[in-house]
This record gives structure tokens, sequence and C-alpha cells, in this order.
């Protein structure tokens, strides 16, 4: 099992006029990949950007990037993202018909596949699909919003998670994503989150982003030593 911990950041509360600085800025802070928040305004109240959007700034850093897929129809447009330059889509279980069928064509595509879940769906619902993903996100927020609450009665699933992983006997980590900060990343990570996906609680350091980063990584280090 791959313990690194990893530090992803979600650009959702970076002014989007700087959205290119904003991305060599993280790069620079230390963060392991970059996730883009998609939202299509139907599976969330909220739309935030297409790919052609993450493609202009894709050349500005070698950094991997991950799609949070928070829409209706995630096949409808999984190539476009693969070509503009994510490495991992992430769709929710919650918006597809066919699950098993939308991670295999992700991986088709050549990008690996990942498999979120928002706070009310149990984790049985990536039970038969485990073998086709790198990762399974837990949603620790309701989606569509950065600055929310951390539903620390998410860890109990996160855990669950990490274990139906283990007992499947795949490779696997699992992410968790929203109100993740200093004061609630150790829970996350003691409950087997590895990827740790940070947004208001980076931009808001008064430090800046690269403490914000170190802070946040050596949490998690420390709560899993
Ligand atoms: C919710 C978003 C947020 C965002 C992180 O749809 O996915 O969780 O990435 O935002 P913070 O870290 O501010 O909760």
């Amino acid at each position: 099992m791959d313990r690194t911990i990893r530090i992803a950041p979600s650009v959702l509360p970076v002014d989007f006029s700087k959205l290119g600085q904003a991305v060599v800025d993280l790069d620079a802070a230390g963060v392991d990949l970059i996730q883009w928040d998609v939202m299509d305004g139907q599976f969330v109240p909220n739309l935030t950007f297409g790919p052609d959007v993450i493609a202009s700034v894709r050349g500005l850093t070698s950094l991997p990037f991950e799609a949070h897929l928070m829409v209706l129809t995630p096949d409808a447009m999984a190539a476009r993202w693969v070509e503009a330059g994510c490495q991992r889509l992430i769709v929710h279980a919650e918006a597809c018909t066919h699950l098993h069928r939308t991670l295999g064509a992700i991986r088709d595509l050549g990008a690996t596949a990942a498999v979120a879940l928002n706070p009310a769906t149990p984790a049985s619902a990536v039970a038969h699909v485990l073998d086709l993903v790198d990762m399974v996100l837990v949603m620790t927020v309701n989606p569509g919003f950065g600055g929310q609450r951390y539903i620390a009665s998410m860890e109990p699933k996160i855990a669950e998670v990490r274990r139906m992983i283990d007992d499947a006997g795949v490779e696997a980590v699992v992410e968790v994503d929203g109100g993740i900060a200093p004061d609630t990343i150790a829970g996350a990570a003691r409950a087997g989150a590895t990827v740790l996906v940070a947004g208001s609680a980076l931009f808001r350091d008064p430090l800046g982003l690269g403490h914000a980063v170190a802070d946040l990584r050596s949490r998690a280090q420390a709560a899993t030593a």
C-alpha cells in the first residue's frame, strides 16, 4: 500500500483572472498534483471551468492534473479532459448509471480512473469496481462549494473504503476532499486517506502557500507515523 501523503490543492478559491500564476505558485509551494473542480451547474449548484481552461495552463507545470468531475454526464466529455492534460479523471458514483463501463472507458483513454462518493453514498457503492480505479475519493463536504465545514462523521467511511481496498488486494489510494485544514487533516489521515485535497485552507494561511502545504503535509504524516 502506498502510504505517501500527497497534498492536492483545489483551485476553486483562486482568483480566476490569475489562474496561470496560481498554478505556478502552487507548483513552487510544493504540492503533489493539482485538482480541478469541474462543475456543470446540474450535478452541483455551481459552474466552473471546461477543458480549454485546463489546457490553457497545462504547459505551466509538470505536476499531474486530476479532474474532479462533479457533472451529470461524465462520459460525454471524458476524452476532452484527458486531451486537456488531466492524467486522472474522478467521476461520481451517483452520476454514473453504468459506473463499471465509465471507469473502463476512462482507462481506455489512457488516464487513470477514480470514483468519488458523496457523504450520503455508502462505501459499498464501489465494492465491484475497485479493480478499475487507482483512487477512491471520499467527500467530506456536500460538493459544489469550497469553504465548507469538514464532516467528521465520514471518517468511519474513509476507514471502511481503505479496508475494502486492502481486502480486494488492489493498489488504490483514498483521497479526501472538503474542509481539509490544519485542525481536520489528522483525522482524515488517521482514517486512511493519503491524498488530501485542500482549497480554502491553503489560500488563507497568513504565512503563505508554501507554509500551508508543508504544515498540512507534516500534520498528516505525524498523524500516521
Ligand atoms: C466541493 C469542492 C471543495 C474543494 C475544497 O465541491 O470539491 O471540497 O475542492 O474546498 P475546501 O478545501 O475549501 O473545502
